[in-house]
């Protein structure tokens, strides 16, 4: 396991069919823990010879990380899945981004030498542990962060409106529509089939099904409807459901290894972590955290967007969308971006938003061998922005 700056690859990434946060949701009667353990036995089941007694590592970001999703999950998900008491696991937050995270820890834990094989995932079940449960914000917090609007995402996304007027309420109904619109074909196709694991469930009326599609797009979204919807965040505001990301439950996870130890294992790795980085911004526009983050990963992979095929962006918010592709030189129909649609029609279950862009990267990548390099991108409450950016090895 010695040696500095080994490559570390992408094996396998999956994910759970995503639910709509609430009563309705497919996954209320379903807790946290419940929505990982069958990834980690896909990845394992998928994945032979590989077997759980050599994974190093379960590392799942949890944003909210009390109920169901306190207790070190990331541990407590192993020993749900059978695995015996001896594969560690652990939980961490960097809220929006901590799935992201979990891959980025993990990744460099594998090229320190520190392990060969883990899995990095997130979850969030917005239904059961909505955002901001039980949170004891420190006195200080409103005046470190700026102002009260920082607390709120919906009006973080209001402030960029407000800052930058020449990203309007028009421009980010379009957007939306172009993501549902791209997602609805997407799905279409059959592009989620290999990456969700169906669950079984008992909905909240009784009824037990196995659910294998995402509850979250809405494929008849029109932009006159998006158009006339009314603000959530602001009676002036900008900001509608239709342009912002539904509330959502979900887990995605990545089996991450040393490229040295898929050759031994006869893996085929699809694609190669080149590097990470995190940056942090005002916290009253938190949507705007992609664009430093991408800067600087990009100036430590010595490349520029140029040289990047794919990028995966969370769609938090569409405007925050909007200024992140402008201030990175993108346009906002760019053939590049979100190519399946993002966050707006899928859902945005927090800590899972990571893991399930590259997901989708991994995909678009076994689709398009050409494509060399891709990105995947989130903002992050409380005013971050992280970037992993990816080679295709497919
Ligand atoms: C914006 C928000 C408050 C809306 O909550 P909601 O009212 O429960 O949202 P819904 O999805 O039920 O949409 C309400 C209505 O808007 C309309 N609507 C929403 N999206 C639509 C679309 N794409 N096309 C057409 N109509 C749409 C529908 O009429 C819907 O009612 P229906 O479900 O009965 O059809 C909530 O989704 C939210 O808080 N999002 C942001 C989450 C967040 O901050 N995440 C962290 C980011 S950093």
């Amino acid at each position: 396991m010695a040696g500095f700056s080994r490559d570390v690859v992408v094996i396998d990434s999956l994910r759970t069919p995503f639910g709509r946060a609430g009563e309705k949701g497919i996954f209320w009667n379903i807790r946290a823990e419940d929505l990982c353990v069958p990834l980690l036995k896909k990845l394992i089941e998928n994945n032979p010879p590989l077997e759980p007694s050599l994974i190093d590592d379960s590392i799942w970001g949890v944003t909210n990380q009390v109920k169901e999703q306190g207790g070190t999950l990331g541990r407590m998900v192993t020993l749900l899945a059978d695995w015996g008491w001896n594969i560690p696991g652990c939980s961490i937050d960097r809220r929006c981004a901590s799935g992201l995270t979990a891959i980025g820890f993990g990744a460099s834990f594998i090229m320190s030498g520190m392990a060969d094989c883990l899995i990095a995932g997130g979850v969030e079940h917005m239904g059961h542990v909505p955002m901001g449960y039980m949170r004891d914000n420190h006195p200080r917090a409103i005046e470190v962060l700026g102002d009260e609007t920082a607390l709120t995402m919906g009006l973080t996304a209001e402030n960029i409106h407000d800052r930058f007027p020449e990203f309007t309420r028009e421009m980010a109904d379009y957007y939306a529509y172009f993501s549902q619109m791209k997602a609805a074909e997407a799905i279409n196709q059959g592009k989620m089939d290999n990456m969700i694991v169906p669950l079984d469930v008992e909905l909240a009326d009784g009824t037990k099904t196995t659910v294998r599609k995402d509850q979250t797009p809405r494929p008849d979204t029109t932009l006159e409807k998006l158009q006339s919807l009314k603000p959530v965040f602001r009676p002036d505001g900008r900001v509608t459901a239709g342009n912002a990301c539904p509330l959502t439950d979900g887990a995605a996870a990545v089996l991450l290894m040393s490229r040295k130890k898929a050759e031994e294992l006869g893996l085929k790795p699809k694609m190669r972590f080149v590097t990470a980085s995190v940056a942090g911004v005002d916290p009253r526009i938190m949507g705007t955290g992609p664009v430093p983050a991408t800067r600087k990963a990009l100036q430590q992979a010595n490349l520029t967007m140029q040289d990047i095929d794919v990028i995966e962006i969370n769609e938090a918010f569409a405007v925050q969308v909007l200024y992140c592709l402008d201030r990175l030189g993108l346009k906002m129909d760019d053939p590049k971006v979100n190519i399946w649609g993002g966050a707006l029609a899928y859902g945005h279950p927090l800590a899972a938003s990571g893991p399930r862009l590259v997901a989708f990267l991994q995909r678009i990548f076994e689709e398009n061998p050409d494509k060399r390099y891709g990105i995947t991108t989130m903002c992050v409450g409380s005013g971050q922005g992280y970037t992993i950016i990816w080679e295709n090895l497919c």
